[in-house]
């Protein structure tokens, strides 16, 4: 039985990949620093997936290094080996000009977005060298592909920098493992979590600009649905530097097109 390890996965995307991953027959490690969800979750997880799965929560906040390595042991303690690893874990701006941010600010952002993705990318890679396979996923988001917008610069500078990391450690792997350990990216859309309404830990609230919604509205999908599309695909690759894409051009150009027909609205008051 094969097993996922994903990080930031007492909620939202993470949490929606764990279940799909446990429908499909892996066993499933989340980690999370919230503590109070990752027991919710883990609880759920327990009552469904594919007979024989089995599901552990492992506390884990990806700032800190010895906490992934942590998670790594964790893990491979309890299912043997790790097959696919996740870096989902992940926190939005407080949708402020960069002017206007506090220097804690823009250290949690870069602490968390990109430094939590590098760390854990690191172990799971050094971990599934000495297994000698593995797939490693590194969550992409607003900015990996250059687009730009005040009150995102942070945010895009660290997600833009995942992609370039994440790319570049696919080469190394090519180099020293072969590609037998593959480093891939997970490029969701937009996703109808509380992400897109919270930021510094959820201590701030961000009210979203009716323009903003608009654009939710055409281009945005709830987790569940997304899942359902990526993860059988992730389960399935067998490419190093791949790109599991769920918001293709494509996509986005034919619900902008049928937008008029479709009417959808995530923040309608009683969603
Ligand atoms: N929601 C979107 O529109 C969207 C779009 C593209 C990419 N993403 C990315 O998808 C990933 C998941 O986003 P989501 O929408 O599910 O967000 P979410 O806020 O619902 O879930 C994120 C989870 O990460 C956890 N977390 C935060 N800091 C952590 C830390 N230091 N260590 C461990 N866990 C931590 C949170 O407690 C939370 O459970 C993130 O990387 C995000 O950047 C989100």
């Amino acid at each position: 039985m094969k097993t996922v390890v994903i990080t930031g996965s007492a909620r939202g995307f993470g949490l929606c990949q764990a279940r799909k991953f446990k429908e499909l027959g892996f066993n499933v490690v989340i980690s999370d620093i919230n503590e109070a969800n990752l027991e919710k979750a883990l609880a759920e997880l327990n009552t469904m997936g594919a007979e024989g799965t089995g599901a552990i929560s492992v506390r884990c906040n990806v700032t800190d290094h010895a906490d992934l390595e942590n998670l790594w042991n964790k893990a491979t303690e309890a299912f043997g080996s790790v097959d696919i690893w996740v870096n989902n874990a992940g926190v939005n701006s407080p949708d402020k000009p960069v002017c206007e941010l506090t220097e804690k600010e823009i250290a949690f952002i870069l602490d968390v977005d990109l430094k939590g993705a590098v760390y854990g990318s690191k172990v799971a890679f050094a971990g599934m060298r000495r297994q000698g396979f593995g797939q490693i996923y590194n969550v992409e988001g607003y900015g990996s592909n250059d687009a730009m917008m005040t009150g995102l610069t942070m945010y895009g500078t660290a997600k833009r920098a995942v992609t370039y990391f994440t790319r570049s450690l696919a080469k190394e792997s090519h180099d020293l493992t072969g590609d037998k350990v593959k480093v891939c990216r997970l490029t969701p859309g937009i996703m109808i979590t509380d992400f897109i309404t919270h930021a510094n830990g959820d201590s701030t609230t961000i009210e979203l600009p009716e323009k903003t919604k608009k654009v939710y509205n055409i281009l945005g999908d709830y987790p569940e649905t997304i899942v359902d599309y990526v993860v059988p695909r992730m389960i399935a690759n067998d490419k190093n530097d791949a790109d599991i894409v769920w918001l293709t051009g494509a996509r986005a150009f034919s619900r902008f097109l049928t937008a008029g027909f479709k009417k959808r609205d995530f923040f309608a008051e009683n969603k």
